[in-house]
C-alpha cells in the first residue's frame, strides 16, 4: 500500500496519467510522501474520493497554505480567510455571501460578453497566425479570456490586470515557488486588493467586489480579511483552472482527430465534449488537501485522526471500476459524472462559469479555424510540477 511514485512532478500529461494508473492498479488508497516532504494518504479510487470529499469529518486544515510557516500572520489572514480553507459554519456563511453572484441565471447573462471577448481574441489569434506563423494559443486565447471575464465580474480595472496574472501564477502553484517569491506575490496582491476595497467603498459599482463590500455593512458582516482573501480566491481559482481547461481542451481535441471530426460535424455536442475534456485530463490534479478530524475507514483501512488526505482527481476520473475504457477520449460517453470540479460542500462555485466559457470559446475557435492544428505535433507539451494544477503553459498552433 505504500507508493513512491510522484505523479505531481511528472512533466508530461501521458507520464502523469501513467504514474497515476500504475498507482491505481495497486488499489484505491496509498500511504505516500508528497514531493513537498509531507506524508499523506493519496486516494486514487473514484468512489473513495467522493466519499472522503463528502465526509464532514474530513476537514480543511486551518493553515494549509504553502510557506505558511514563513508567511507573516497578517498576510496569512488576508490570504487564507476564504471559504475554500474553512469548514462549517464559517464555510457556509462565506459561500452564501458570494453564491448570489454565481447563480446559473447571473452566469448565463454573461454569455453575450463572453462571445464578444472570444470574437476579439480570435481576431488577435488570426493576426498572429497569419501566413503560417505558429501562434501561442495560451497567451493569445486561453489566458486572456478567463482573466478578462473574472476581472470584469469582480471589478478589477484594466490597468491592474496584468499584475494579477503574474501574482496568481505564483500563488496557485505555491509549493514549487521559493518562499520569498510566494510572499512577494502574496503581499503585492493583498495590497492591491486592499486599495480596490477602499475605492469600491468610496464609490460602489455594479460588480462583485462592491457587492462584498456592501454585504459587510449588512447584518452579516464580512471582515476586511475575509473580503480580501475571497477576492484572492476568485481571481486565482477563477482563471488559472479555466485557462487550463481551454488549453488542454484544444490539445486533447487536436490529438484525437476522430473525436474532433465528430465535434466539427455535430457542434451541438460541445457541452458533452467539455465534460469529457474535464474527465479525461481535467485542470485539477488535487483539491486543497484535507485532514481527518476523526479516524475514517476507506477501502478496508482505518486512517487515524490528524492525517492528510489528497484526492487524486485525475486518477479518480479514469477509475476503470467507474468508466469503461477510461483512457479513451470519447465525447459520446454518457453516464458517470466526473469529479473535476470536486465534490461535497466545496464543490466548485465557479463550475457554471467555467463550463459556459469553455463551451463558447471552443465552439467559436473550431468554427473560425477549420484547419487548426498543432505546430509541433510530435512534441508532447511540458506541464509544470505542482500539487493542484494540471496545465500546459504554452501551445503553439497553426491556423491556416
Ligand atoms: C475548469 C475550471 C475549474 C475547475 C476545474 C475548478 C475546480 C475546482 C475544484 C476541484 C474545487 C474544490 C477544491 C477543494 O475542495 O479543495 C473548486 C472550488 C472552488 N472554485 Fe473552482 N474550478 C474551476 C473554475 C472556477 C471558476 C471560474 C471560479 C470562479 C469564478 C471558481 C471558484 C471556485 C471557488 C470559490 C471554490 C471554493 C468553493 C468552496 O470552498 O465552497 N472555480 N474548484
Amino acid at each position: 500500500m505504500s507508493a513512491d511514485a510522484s505523479p505531481f512532478t511528472e512533466l508530461t500529461g501521458s507520464a502523469r496519467h501513467a504514474a497515476l494508473a500504475e498507482l491505481a492498479a495497486r488499489g484505491p488508497l496509498h500511504r505516500t510522501t508528497l514531493f513537498t516532504g509531507v506524508p499523506v494518504w493519496l486516494v486514487t479510487g473514484h468512489d473513495e474520493v467522493r466519499a472522503l470529499m463528502a465526509d464532514p469529518t474530513v476537514v480543511k486544515p486551518p493553515a494549509p497554505a504553502p510557506h505558511s510557516d514563513r508567511l507573516p500572520a497578517e498576510l496569512d489572514a488576508a490570504m487564507n480567510h476564504n471559504m475554500l480553507l474553512r469548514n462549517p459554519p464559517d464555510h457556509t456563511r462565506l459561500r452564501k455571501l458570494v453564491s448570489a453572484a454565481f447563480t446559473r441565471r447571473r452566469i448565463d447573462e454573461l454569455a453575450p460578453r463572453i462571445r464578444e471577448l472570444t470574437a476579439e481574441l480570435l481576431d488577435d489569434l488570426a493576426r498572429a497566425g497569419a501566413g503560417g506563423q505558429p501562434a501561442d494559443l495560451v497567451s493569445l486565447f486561453g489566458y486572456p479570456l478567463p482573466m478578462t471575464v473574472i476581472c470584469e465580474l469582480v471589478g478589477v480595472p484594466d490597468d491592474r490586470r496584468h499584475a494579477f496574472r503574474q501574482w496568481s501564477g505564483v500563488l496557485i502553484n505555491g509549493t514549487v515557488h521559493p518562499a520569498e517569491e510566494y510572499i512577494a506575490a502574496a503581499s503585492a496582491m493583498v495590497q492591491c486588493i486592499r486599495e480596490l476595497v477602499e475605492e469600491k467603498r468610496a464609490a460602489p459599482a455594479d460588480d462583485l467586489l462592491s457587492g462584498l463590500v456592501l454585504a459587510q455593512d449588512g447584518d452579516d458582516r464580512l471582515t476586511d480579511d475575509e473580503i480580501t482573501s475571497t477576492i484572492v480566491l476568485l481571481l486565482t481559482a477563477g482563471h488559472e483552472t479555466t485557462v487550463s481547461l481551454l488549453t488542454i481542451g484544444v490539445h486533447t481535441l487536436l490529438t484525437h482527430p476522430r473525436q474532433l471530426g465528430l465535434l466539427r460535424s455535430q457542434p451541438e455536442r460541445i457541452a458533452d465534449a467539455v465534460e469529457e475534456i474535464l474527465r479525461f485530463d481535467g485542470p485539477g490534479q488535487a483539491p486543497v488537501p484535507a485532514i481527518t478530524a476523526e479516524p475514517v475507514e476507506v477501502a478496508g483501512v482505518t486512517i487515524p485522526a490528524g492525517e492528510v488526505i489528497v484526492p487524486a482527481l485525475l486518477a479518480a476520473n479514469r477509475d476503470p471500476r467507474r468508466y469503461a475504457e477510461p483512457d479513451e477520449f470519447d465525447i459520446t460517453r454518457s453516464g458517470s459524472p466526473h469529479v473535476a470540479f470536486g465534490h461535497g460542500i466545496h464543490h466548485c462555485l465557479g463550475a457554471p462559469l467555467a463550463r459556459l466559457e469553455a463551451r463558447i470559446a471552443l465552439e467559436a475557435l473550431l468554427a473560425r479555424f477549420p484547419r487548426l492544428r498543432l505546430a509541433r505535433p510530435d512534441e508532447e507539451p511540458a506541464r509544470p510540477p505542482g500539487l493542484l494544477l494540471n496545465t500546459i503553459p504554452a501551445l503553439p498552433v497553426l491556423i491556416d
